[in-house]
């Protein structure tokens, strides 16, 4: 144990992750703190740039946890997104208080991107070590899960792979000069978010079942490729990963269906840009925005490519990213 943050806060930061072979439905529940487990292994990029930042202090005087978000103050689904993480921690910590939450998500509105995982990366972090709990990254990273499975991933820098109750380190930022380009085409919120999609697709779709049988050939092709610093085939192993897991989804009861005519386009421009001689390659998660994977060197030309695509309304460069950051910062008593 550190010591219990009484006076002050602390303040933790996590970066947005994209899977590149993803994550899509649960493993059954076997006991208390079991949820978000998932069916299939995961592989990610935690994203330079893309951050949340999270301030939490102990509120004794309060009746109940509040937590800001973009100085908006939550209530109802999205308040109990963040409620099984403070309730780790307060019972682990042997604490009953409740805790004051104040978060700000520093991505560019028109992203697109799911702030999620940054954000129950970052109240992880800040809450556990306000209650004085010291975590290792991975215990950080189980807890992280219990907000957004996602999240577990973004504990880590760069590359890292999730099965099981936490994910794990691969390679770190300097491992492989790569960029993320986010080909923007709805910013809005989805039509169906993550966990009731996969939810669904799990409970109707008659595809999930042949998703979950490929997933981890998928994922450990893709464990060599980054190894290997082999974008060819990366490429190969997240875009075969991305179209298995949406074709799950399209197969479900009603259907999920997150596809939009430019979300196609891009695909197509990625093939192009392939064939040209510049290695890249595509993955998209539960909306329309494609994100493309290319060697650094490539940023510019892959952004002037999607730029110009009819229906992309922003695109965004990103670099491999680092890690969970916490400070203590403590008042004078
Ligand atoms: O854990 P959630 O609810 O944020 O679900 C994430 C689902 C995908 O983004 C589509 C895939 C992934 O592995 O991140």
């Amino acid at each position: 144990m550190s010591d219990l943050i009484l006076q002050g806060s602390v303040v933790a930061q996590a970066n947005v992750n994209i899977a590149l072979i993803k994550y899509w439905g649960k493993a059954p529940e076997r006991g208390v703190w079991e949820q978000n487990l998932p069916a299939v292994p995961s592989l990610s990029l935690t994203l330079d740039g893309l951050q949340t930042e999270t301030r939490v202090r102990f509120a004794p005087e309060a009746a109940d946890d509040r937590v800001v978000l973009d100085g908006v103050t939550l209530e109802g689904g999205a308040l109990e997104r963040c409620r099984p993480i403070l309730e780790r921690v307060r019972e682990l910590a042997d604490l009953a208080a409740p805790f004051h939450v104040e978060s700000t998500n520093r991505v560019p509105t028109a992203a697109g991107l799911a702030s999620s995982a940054s954000g129950a990366a970052a109240l992880a972090a800040a809450s556990s070590r306000c209650a004085g709990l010291t975590l290792s990254l991975e215990e950080l990273s189980a807890l992280a899960r219990l907000g957004s499975g996602s999240a577990c991933r973004s504990v880590f820098p760069a590359w890292s792979a999730w099965e099981g109750a936490h994910a794990r380190p691969i390679a770190g930022p300097e491992h492989w000069d790569v960029a993320l380009v986010v080909a923007v085409i709805d910013a809005g919120p989805k039509s169906v978010g993550s966990r009731d999609a996969m939810n669904r697709t799990a409970r109707t779709s008659p595809l999930y079942a042949g998703w979950v049988g490929s997933a981890r050939a998928d994922f450990e092709a893709g464990l060599r490729a980054v190894e290997a610093r082999d974008l060819h085939a990366l490429s190969i192993a997240m875009e075969r990963s991305t179209l298995r897991m949406h074709a799950s989804a399209m197969g479900a009861d009603p259907p999920i269906l997150y596809w939009k005519p430019a979300s196609l386009s891009v695909v197509e421009v990625v093939r192009e840009l392939s064939t040209r001689g510049v290695p890249c390659g595509w993955t998209m998660d539960a909306g329309p925005n494609v994100k493309v994977l290319c060697e650094g060197s490539s940023a510019d030309e892959v952004r002037e490519a999607l730029a110009g695509i009819e229906g992309v309304t922003e695109v965004i460069v990103c670099g491999p990213g680092p890690g969970l950051q916490v400070a203590v910062e403590r008042e004078a008593s």
